[in-house]
């Protein structure tokens, strides 16, 4: 499997003091940020969108090779995904990653847009990659993992994700519960996929990291565990040695 890459979640960070903590966290040992945009719609709950995205930039270097450390890991927990694709680059996001239930719809309130907005995750991964993004698809718990198999099976690279996203909470809150029951997704997909990128978002820390390590997942999302430490960079250090071994 993959190497670890420890993602923390500034979604647990002081959002009036965001381009410091970016860095401080970048400094603890992260490999990436992970980056929780919401819209209010899709989940019940409104974070913040590109211009403040572009207003942290700055304070972390940018990666300079794919997957590599400063990765911003934008996770699009947005309606109508694709709308926001080029602002998002134009930000500084590295990784794009949709929900894959928000890829087929658009927003009743935007009839003019819907066309052209109207697409399908193979589409819209498609699209981010021409975009010059790397495509992450996110699944919620109620959707399950073989809904990502066609993606990844397909034949054409510009099509198949760069990584996969299993939601181990609902999304749209930090510091819930770990869901344990959603680790057999990540098995099967480990199993069937040796090689991909396979994230898990909610709810890890040290108390959950090792039942997800032995389910396959190498990039590890972690909000109120790093934020709320009182020694982030020993989580940081927990987490990346329960997926290294
Ligand atoms: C939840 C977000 C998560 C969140 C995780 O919808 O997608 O990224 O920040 O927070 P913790 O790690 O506190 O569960
Ligand atoms: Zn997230």
């Amino acid at each position: 499997a993959p190497k670890a890459i420890i993602a923390p979640s500034i979604l647990s960070a002081d959002f009036g003091n965001l381009g410091a903590e970016c860095s401080k966290t970048m400094d603890q040992g992260a490999d990436w940020l992970h980056v929780d945009i919401m819209d209010g719609h899709f989940v019940p709950n409104i974070t913040f969108g590109a211009p403040v995205v572009a207003k942290i930039r700055p304070h972390v270097d940018a990666p300079t090779a794919s997957f590599g450390r400063g990765t911003f890991d934008c996770h699009m927990m947005i309606a109508e995904p694709k709308r926001w694709v080029n602002e998002f680059k134009a930000a500084g996001c590295n990784l794009y990653c949709f929900h894959y239930e928000a890829a087929f719809s658009t927003a009743a309130e935007t009839p003019s847009a819907a066309s052209e907005l109207r697409t399908s995750p193979r589409e819209l991964v498609r699209y981010v990659h021409d975009q010059g993004l790397l495509a992450g698809v996110a699944i919620k718990p109620a959707t399950p993992a073989d809904v990502l198999y066609e993606l990844l099976d397909s034949a054409d690279p510009k099509e198949r994700p760069d990584m996969v996203l299993v939601m181990t909470v609902e999304p749209g809150f930090g510091g819930q519960k770990f869901m344990a029951s959603e680790l057999p997704k990540v098995q099967a997909l480990r199993a069937r996929y040796p090689d991909i990128n396979i994230e898990v978002d909610g709810g890890l820390g040290p108390g959950t990291i090792d039942q997800a390590a032995d389910a396959g997942a190498n990039v590890i999302v972690a909000g109120s565990a790093v934020f709320g430490a009182k020694d982030p960079s020993e989580v940081i250090a927990r987490l990346r040695e329960a997926v290294d071994g």
